[in-house]
């Protein structure tokens, strides 16, 4: 009986061994504890960095390209091959890049579902049409004031296809700085960057930027440098990949 009780690793007077509460650690002999020591410096995680210099930003083509008055897109006539209607409400056709009218639509679903209504006012533009929207604001205010509202064809963004003026849906404030204080101007200050967009002419950035605040234009991105642009606060694209600023056309 003994025999088997000591063959089963049995014990008749061994103490009943002590139960362990659910978090007590199991105790390992022959390993060091680990150091309690205070001046233990834990191994800090390398922090993830951006990598700015990941796509271009004087291929037209790429979505990181930066257009302003002394960067003219290259060729000035170039013009995008992946264009395509984005479905969502418009005053004017939206046409975008593939991945900028998927994300503006996604952009405008996310809004919907929050009661904000948005629609495309102005998307891209080629280089004839930004010639008629270039001289009709010089025949409006002069060009001294239109470069402050409108590129020169060969330099604007909306001839990228990664740019979209939103407007409100019923119109308010349309192409206008109180846009900024209607409910759609400011969910899209809010939330435009969760889509891969930019407000590419920021209040007070017009010394950098070479435009007066358009709160309605954004620039589509993409989501990473959306995504740094909002949490490093960097303005503008100028600022961001270190350009000169672009008040003015060279000469
Ligand atoms: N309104 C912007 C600057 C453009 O014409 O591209
Ligand atoms: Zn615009």
């Amino acid at each position: 009986m003994v025999g088997l009780a000591i063959a089963l690793g049995l014990s008749a007077c061994a103490p009943a061994a002590p139960t362990p509460t659910p978090d007590a650690r199991p105790t390992v002999t022959g390993i060091p504890a680990p150091s309690q020591s205070p001046t233990a410096t834990p191994t800090p995680s390398p922090e993830p960095t951006f990598d700015r210099g990941a796509r271009s930003i004087d291929d037209p083509a790429s979505l990181w390209v930066v257009a302003n008055k002394l960067r003219p897109l290259q060729p000035a006539d170039y013009a995008p091959a992946d264009l395509r209607a984005a479905d969502i409400p418009y005053v004017y056709e939206p046409v975008l890049r593939a991945d900028a009218a998927a994300a503006a639509e996604q952009l405008v679903a996310a809004a919907a579902a929050e009661g904000i209504a948005l629609a495309a006012q102005s998307t891209y533009r080629s280089y004839a049409s930004q010639q008629r929207v270039y001289a009709g604001w010089v025949a409006q205010l002069g060009q001294e004031a239109a470069d402050l509202t409108s590129a020169r064809p060969g330099h604007s963004e909306h001839q990228t296809g990664l740019s979209i003026d939103f407007s409100a849906v019923p119109a308010n404030c349309t192409l206008d700085q109180c846009f900024a204080q209607t409910p759609q101007g400011q969910w899209l200050a809010a939330n435009a960057w969760r889509y891969g967009f930019h407000l590419r002419y920021p209040e007070g950035a017009t010394p950098v930027t070479g435009y007066e605040f358009e709160p309605w234009h954004y620039r589509y991105v993409g989501p990473e440098l959306a995504a740094e642009l909002h949490e490093t606060g960097i303005r503008t694209l100028e600022e961001f990949f270190e350009l000169p600023p672009a008040p003015d056309y060279a000469g």
